[in-house]
């Protein structure tokens, strides 16, 4: 598979591309909002932890030494990925369904009755976890639901900060939302988003708001900065990011005290370890070291700043061209989900449906890239059920959406190839 040459001084995309052994096959992986690949040099790390230091951490002989810096290296790199102040501010953890479920139970024990919970209809991990937690101490669940933005297109939905403002009282404990949708492929900006919330928190004399970012979807593509955002809790999956199989979940430090330990009853209950019920898997956390290198490898900078300035810069022009071809099918009955135009305010996740005279379902057009062999996308409604069950007109919420996402190790001519075969899909 050729790889495109950078225009710029930004990345090289077959020097990036060796770097990632399942890339060599030239099976175009179009699903990676779903999982990226993982780099070799993670692979690598997974391979060395267990031959070289695979024992319990924690104990005085040597071996065991190693693996506990190791361990504790993987908690470090992650918190640079976070742009946390520290590693004792971040734990890892299986995936980040589970972490933020972790967190709701730990938060349980500080929220009262009358207690409010935000959350939007993303993607189920930040929004579950509340659900259950609402339900569990009958708490008032609100939902800051997206709206349309183009008046010809009903699925071109995007969540809009002033809709969420009216749902802060002074009751709001928590506010959870997704940094990125995995569906509309839109990045709320949440620095804006956040600062609005505290400050019409504090206006309505709310002074208990928590604020729970998905990360998920948004950090293969963007730069996290925790400390700017001011959150008080952040998770993302390091498979999503070119790691292992893991998550990581940030927890400022100011908000530690908030939450009750779920860990064994005699482990210390001040730190972030308090969310570790048993350890993480440790392999994992070193393989997790790899991640950050490789990123600021990215430029000459050599920070991870430039790095998803370089990743967001080759990303348009992968969205670009895709995009453009499904807006072209807007009288077949395409219908972008989520945003139609390409620019910083969206990844390439791209989402539609075939609606109209002749409908196709989502899976009939998937169907039709098994068929053909060599290019993986898929169709459903990737867990952000509440936000494709409420779109209107109703979809099939199991048939969905078509998803096709793309990263940075992505080339033109897989989009190319990609569009050749929605072609000969909408032609039926
Ligand atoms: C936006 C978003 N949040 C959360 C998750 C869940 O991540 P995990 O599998 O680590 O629980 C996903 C997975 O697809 C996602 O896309």
């Amino acid at each position: 598979m050729a790889a495109s040459t950078p225009a710029n001084d930004a990345l090289d995309i077959a020097k990036i591309r060796a770097q990632f052994p399942a890339l060599a096959s030239g099976f175009i992986f179009g699903d990676n909002a779903g999982g990226s690949q993982i780099l070799g040099d993670a692979i690598d790390r997974l391979r060395d932890y267990l031959v070289n230091s695979n024992c319990q951490l924690g104990a005085t002989y040597s071996v065991s030494a190693l693996s506990t810096q190791r361990v504790l290296e993987g908690v470090r790199d992650v918190a640079a990925l976070f742009n946390a102040k520290g590693p004792e501010e971040v734990t890892l953890g299986y995936t980040s369904s589970l972490l933020v479920e972790n967190l709701a139970r730990a938060l349980e024990p500080d929220v009262q009755p009358g207690d409010e919970l935000v959350i939007t209809g993303e993607h189920e991990a930040n929004a579950g976890p509340w659900k259950k937690l609402a339900a569990r101490k009958g708490l008032t669940l609100k939902v800051w639901h997206p709206v349309p933005n183009n008046p010809e297109n009903p699925y071109s939905v995007a969540l809009r900060v002033d809709d969420l403002l009216p749902l802060i009282t002074p009751r709001t404990r928590i506010v959870a939302f997704t940094a990125c949708s995995n569906i509309l492929g839109s990045i709320v900006p949440v620095q804006d988003v956040v600062a609005a919330v505290r400050r019409v928190a504090k206006e309505r004399g709310a002074d208990r708001v928590q604020v729970s970012v998905d990360c998920v979807a948004y950090a293969p593509h963007r730069r996290m900065d925790v400390q700017a955002w001011v959150v008080d809790f952040c998770v993302f999956s390091l498979y999503k990011v070119y790691g292992p199989h893991a998550a990581a979940l940030y927890i400022r430090a100011s908000a530690l005290p908030s939450l009750s330990s779920i860990a064994h009853h005699f482990l210390p209950t001040s730190a972030v370890s308090k969310l570790q019920l048993g350890g993480p898997g440790y392999e994992l956390n070193w393989a997790a070291t790899a991640i950050a290198p490789y990123l600021r490898s990215l430029t000459p900078a050599g920070t991870l700043e430039a790095a998803f300035d370089a990743v967001a810069a080759h990303e348009q022009t992968l969205v670009r061209p895709l995009l453009g071809y499904l807006r072209g099918k807007a009288a077949r009955g395409v219908r972008i989900v989520g945003e139609e135009r390409e620019g910083l305010g969206r990844v390439p996740t791209v989402s539609f449906v075939v609606v109209g005279e002749h409908p196709v379902r989502s899976k009939d057009i998937v169907d039709v890239f098994d068929r053909k062999g060599g290019i993986g996308i898929r169709y459903g409604h990737f867990y952000a059920y509440t936000l494709v069950d409420s779109l209107q007109p109703k979809l099939d919420i199991d048939d969905g959406v078509v998803r096709i996402s793309f990263v940075h190790y992505n080339t033109v001519q897989e989009v190319e190839r990609v569009i050749e075969v929605l072609e000969e899909a909408l032609a039926t």
